[in-house]
């Protein structure tokens, strides 16, 4: 399947048949996780797969998911040291997994604040040296949305994306042509748009340099978001790593060569209090 596809494709998935994956998907998941590298940042995050076995449903009940998550098979738990860069190398690569699962026909959901980051880290042996920066649940996907989720959908407005022209700009931080939006430069910023970010909040910013194959990508923080009880992790650097993911995947399928660097652009105006994160050249 084609990656822009895939990335169409993705939901977040928070009611599940309870049905066990079967042996071959879990293999064939448990091989791609294991050959997963490091991000571009040059962190390199461990996941592990914890499933529930055949006429064991409840084994994965007690690590605890707030009762958002109804029935999953198992769940996708990455962990990574820390090291300047590590949220967004760990989005990243573990955005790769998402999309991976998709396209064998998993549903998935990104968990950063709901669930308890201890019991996760026992059942995986994360050692006290790594945190678990967030996990995600899988398993097939039920055919009907449970009433949590669909209210948990809601108040996360998780159908309503920001449009193109308050996240991508002109490198005089105006908007950018219908033209562009039109180019295959335009197909890759829709699949960043398309990209699963904490409580939908969409945090990432992206200024198309004059020359028209440098983007810059910024950070803007939603105010107090961190302070929630919910919140242990800076999720939002996690959503920036996700975006690059889905930047790189869609420029690869667009033919567009380039790789992330980190220099912060000189010259171009930027908005007061945005963040630099990589530029895309
Ligand atoms: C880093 C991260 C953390 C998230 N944490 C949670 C969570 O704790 N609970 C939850 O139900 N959804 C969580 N989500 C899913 C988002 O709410 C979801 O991606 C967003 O609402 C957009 O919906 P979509 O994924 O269906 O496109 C998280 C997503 C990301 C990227």
């Amino acid at each position: 399947m084609n990656i822009l596809e895939i990335i169409k494709k993705r939901s977040s998935c928070r009611s599940y048949t309870g049905e066990p994956v079967s042996a071959a998907d879990k293999d064939r998941l448990t091989d791609f996780i294991n050959r997963s590298g490091s991000g571009p940042f040059g962190s390199q995050p461990v996941f592990k797969l914890i499933m529930s076995a055949p006429g064991d449903s409840e084994s994965l009940k007690g690590l605890g998911t707030y009762g958002f998550i109804r029935k999953p098979a198992g769940f996708i738990i990455g962990s990574i040291t820390q090291s300047p860069m590590n949220l967004e190398d760990f989005g990243y690569c573990m955005e790769k997994i998402i999309l991976y699962a998709t396209e064998m026909g998993l549903g998935t959901c990104w968990l950063g604040g709901t669930f308890k980051k201890s019991r996760f880290a026992d059942k995986a042996a994360v050692g006290k040296d790594r945190i678990i920066p967030a996990v995600a649940a899988t398993g097939y996907a039920a055919k009907r949305k449970t009433l949590t989720e669909k209210i948990v959908r809601a108040s996360a407005g998780a159908d309503k994306r920001k449009s193109v022209h308050e996240i991508f700009f002109s490198s005089e931080l105006e908007r950018l042509d219908d033209e562009f939006y039109r180019s295959s430069y335009g197909t890759v910023l829709e699949m960043v748009r398309r990209a699963p970010s904490a409580s939908n909040k969409q945090p990432w910013r992206i200024i198309c340099g004059s020359s028209k194959n440098n983007f810059h990508l910024f950070l803007e923080r939603t105010k107090d978001y961190n302070k929630s009880r919910f919140i242990t992790s800076d999720l939002q650097r996690i959503d920036m790593g996700i975006a690059m993911c889905h930047f790189e995947l869609a420029a690869k399928a667009c033919e567009l060569d380039g790789a992330w660097i980190k220099k912060a652009p000189e010259g171009i105006r930027v908005s007061p209090g945005w963040e630099y994160i990589a530029s895309w050249h």
